[in-house]
């Protein structure tokens, strides 16, 4: 038998159990075992709930428990998470987690006491919800060298951006429905601003390198600036603007950044619409790889942490290889990044902008009072000061 508890009785946890309980029977001719949902940690009762009998308020109920074998800490932020999570870890009691926050925050440190007491750490979920992404890193594409990753990370605002895109829909409005449909985190500033997206490229970056990413180093840009005008000229380009992040292997060394991009009619990105995220992995000798899937949800991110509960039972008293310490990597200066920028200025500031800019092409979305264009491939810096000179611009958006 393996006992399994759930550490959050909100969106996820709730899945986990409804994952464990609808898949029974697969799972456990996966894992060769009965599996059982033994307590639900939560502050809240459920009174009438089907799993009510099985909430505890006690944490302790759930580690001193000598039959526990793994735990799902669904519950979010770092504490009390992270104690939670040392805790069992301690005991040789694995744990899966969605918890990007804590991962991205303490990962090095929680695998290394994983395996120190001969269990795991797991965090498939953490990373683009339902997408298998850390397994392929750990396992399927161990053979090569990463140099490139690029991903739509964030259900959330791929959501508000497609609703924007495709129906005009005004930001405050996606929002809302993309809250309703539980894809949003407590506070969707989070998801705006790109700290979540930053805390999973963090991840993934930690990954490709085995050293430490801290998201706090990741040069972050949020979409709140994102006008349904942008998204005119978006179609006017054939084009459609993503919120990305990259991460990508220099000569100088590492560099990650999290921003809201103009992508391509062509480029595989561009097809990943509303919930759905996507990862985009450049091999030295495997070329292009892509991951797609529901990036966030109920199911889906219960299905890829119920997944790591598989794997933590088939592994029970054994340590599953994940590399990753903590040396800090230094990160490149994101000002250097080149590519193009599409801006858009006041149509009276058209003479100063062709002259303080290298442009490539004039665009029209059929907006008279502005001037709007493409410029060459530019660093950030040289960006700033052509903008310094035109003195006022209404927005900029990379392309890349
Ligand atoms: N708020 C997150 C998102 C949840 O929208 O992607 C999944 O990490």
């Amino acid at each position: 038998m393996i006992n399994v508890a759930v550490l959050g009785y909100g969106t996820v946890g709730s899945g986990v159990v409804e994952v464990i309980e609808t898949n029974k029977k697969d799972i456990e001719r996966k894992i060769g075992a009965d599996i059982e949902v033994k307590y639900i940690l939560d502050l809240r009762d459920f009174p009438g709930d089907p799993y009510e009998a099985k909430v505890v308020h006690d944490y302790k109920t759930i580690v001193n428990d000598p039959d526990m074998n793994v735990i799902c800490e669904t519950m979010g932020g770092l504490e009390p998470a992270f104690t939670f999570t040392k805790e069992a870890l301690s005991k040789g009691i694995s744990v899966c987690t969605s918890n990007k926050e804590l991962v991205a925050a303490h990962g090095p440190e929680l695998i290394r006491l994983a395996q120190s007491n001969k269990c795991n750490y797991m965090f498939e979920a953490s990373v683009g919800g339902g997408i298998p992404i850390i397994r392929p890193m750990n396992s399927a594409l161990t053979a090569e060298h990463i140099d490139f990753v690029m991903g739509i990370l964030n259900g959330t605002t791929n959501y508000i951006l497609t609703r924007m895109d495709e129906d005009g829909a005004d930001f405050a409005d996606a929002l809302k429905e993309a809250q309703d449909l539980g894809y949003a985190e407590k506070d969707p500033t989070a998801d705006v601003e790109g700290f979540d997206i930053s805390r999973k490229i963090a991840i993934l970056s930690s990954l490709v390198c085995g050293h430490y990413v801290n998201y706090e180093d990741i040069y972050t840009e949020g979409i709140t600036k994102i006008s349904a005008e942008d998204l005119k000229y978006a179609h006017a380009m054939n084009k459609a603007v993503k919120f990305l992040a990259l991460s990508r292997e220099t000569h100088e060394g590492f560099f990650a950044m999290v921003a809201p991009f103009m992508v391509d009619r062509e480029h595989p990105l561009y097809m990943v619409r509303d919930a759905f995220n996507a990862v985009f992995i450049h091999g030295n000798t495997l070329d292009n790889t892509m991951y797609y899937g529901r990036g966030a949800g109920k199911l889906p991110t219960a299905s890829a942490v119920v997944a790591d509960v598989v794997d933590c039972a088939r592994h029970l008293g054994k340590c599953i290889t994940i590399l990753w310490d903590d040396e800090r990597v230094e990160l490149t200066d994101a000002n250097k990044y080149r590519c193009p920028y599409f801006v858009r200025v006041p149509a009276d500031k058209a003479d100063a902008a062709k002259s303080a800019f290298k442009i490539d092409k004039v665009i029209d979305a059929g907006i008279a009072s502005e001037f709007a264009f493409v410029t060459g491939e530019i660093d950030n810096t040289e960006y700033e000061a052509s903008a310094a000179k035109v003195g006022d611009v209404i927005n900029r958006i990379r392309l890349i």
